[in-house]
């Protein structure tokens, strides 16, 4: 198929962007590296520098797009979220006006577990409420609102996929954000001598070490579930699939692991919650194993954790 990858130069975006050329597909990036990096977008893509809201330049003759760009920190979605309203809600808009005025009826999205917010049971299916507690979530849920009114109304096919925590690596794609705020690369900033030591979020929350549990997926089980969501895409539907590995792990296990896998001592300390994050979050991927045959190949911690050092020490 001849494709369109929104925030290909991304850490997500350029991971299924290789599959998707591995798999023999045409693949055009568009990015405008606001946060990605151009040496990300893989060998074989086209490389579009632009902004979503100019997407409809590389519409032509393409058969789906796969939808990455966006702003993604929640907390910098606290701050300042005319940003995040203006970029992943209207540039969304823009880009699905766009794909009318060219035609293109299939989408992949990248939707997130921030928009169940507080999770009333664990683990969470994509029937349970969705109450984000923040405007990066409630962005994406928008989002995912319109897909489903486009689906009815115009006849649209779309796919969101609703993210839990992505780590590890594919390759030479790994995560490298300007900022970084996700806990498995500021721990490996430890053990590489970037950073002197990582802080814990909390240690009163109720779990069994007092530190909040998170459902981590391998970026390339995560990047594979878009080629299965692709050939899945149905005109006139939108489906949602969870995606994660079923299995929480604490932020006290997860620093355990990168001690064991990089062999560094990796001091931690303890400091003060972070505003918003829930206790425990984990994902039911029923759905999605169910309907679209998906199974996490790389599931445990340590090699999600050893691909993601394994990258940084080939860096
Ligand atoms: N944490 C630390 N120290 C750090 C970084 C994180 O203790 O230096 C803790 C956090 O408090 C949290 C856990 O590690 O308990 C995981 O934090 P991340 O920032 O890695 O990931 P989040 O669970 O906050 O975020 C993920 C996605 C978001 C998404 C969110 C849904 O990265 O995009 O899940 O709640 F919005």
């Amino acid at each position: 198929m001849r494709l369109l990858v929104t925030g290909g130069a991304g850490y997500i975006g350029s991971v299924v962007a290789a599959q998707l050329i591995e798999a023999g597909h045409e693949v055009t990036v568009l990015d405008d590296l606001s946060t990605g990096h151009e040496d990300a977008v893989p060998e074989g893509a086209r490389f579009v520098r632009a902004d979503i809201a100019e997407a409809g330049q590389a519409l032509d003759g393409v058969d789906a797009v796969l939808h990455f760009a966006a702003k993604s920190l929640v907390g910098e979605s606290v701050q300042q979220p005319e940003r995040y309203w203006a970029n992943n809600l209207g540039g969304t808009l823009a880009l699905l006006d766009a794909m009318r005025e060219h035609d293109v009826h299939r989408i992949v999205f990248s939707s997130t577990a921030a928009t169940y917010g507080e999770p009333e049971r664990t683990p969470i299916e994509e029937t349970d409420p969705t109450r984000p507690t923040n405007p990066y979530g409630a962005t994406k849920l928008a989002v995912d609102s319109a897909l489903t009114a486009y689906a009815e109304q115009r006849g649209l096919g779309a796919v969101s996929l609703r993210y839990f925590n992505v780590a590890g690596a594919y390759g030479r794609y790994r995560e490298r954000h300007a900022v970084e705020t996700h806990l498995i690369p500021n721990v490996l900033k430890v053990a590489t001598g970037e950073r002197e030591s990582v802080s814990v979020f909390g240690t009163d929350y109720p779990t069994p070490d007092g530190t909040c549990i998170r459902d981590y997926i391998h970026v390339a089980d995560l990047a594979r579930a878009h080629l299965l969501a692709l050939d899945a895409v149905t005109p006139g539907r939108h489906e949602i699939y969870n995606l994660g590995n079923g299995t929480g792990f604490s932020v006290q296990e997860v620093i355990d692991v990168c001690r064991e896998v990089t062999g560094h001592e990796i001091p931690a300390v303890v400091g003060e919650r972070r505003p918003g994050d829930p206790a425990v979050l984990v994902a039911s991927s029923a759905k999605i194993q169910r309907e679209l045959g998906w199974k996490a190949e790389r599931a445990a911690l340590r090699d999600i954790v050893a691909d993601a050092w394994g990258a940084l020490s080939r860096k």
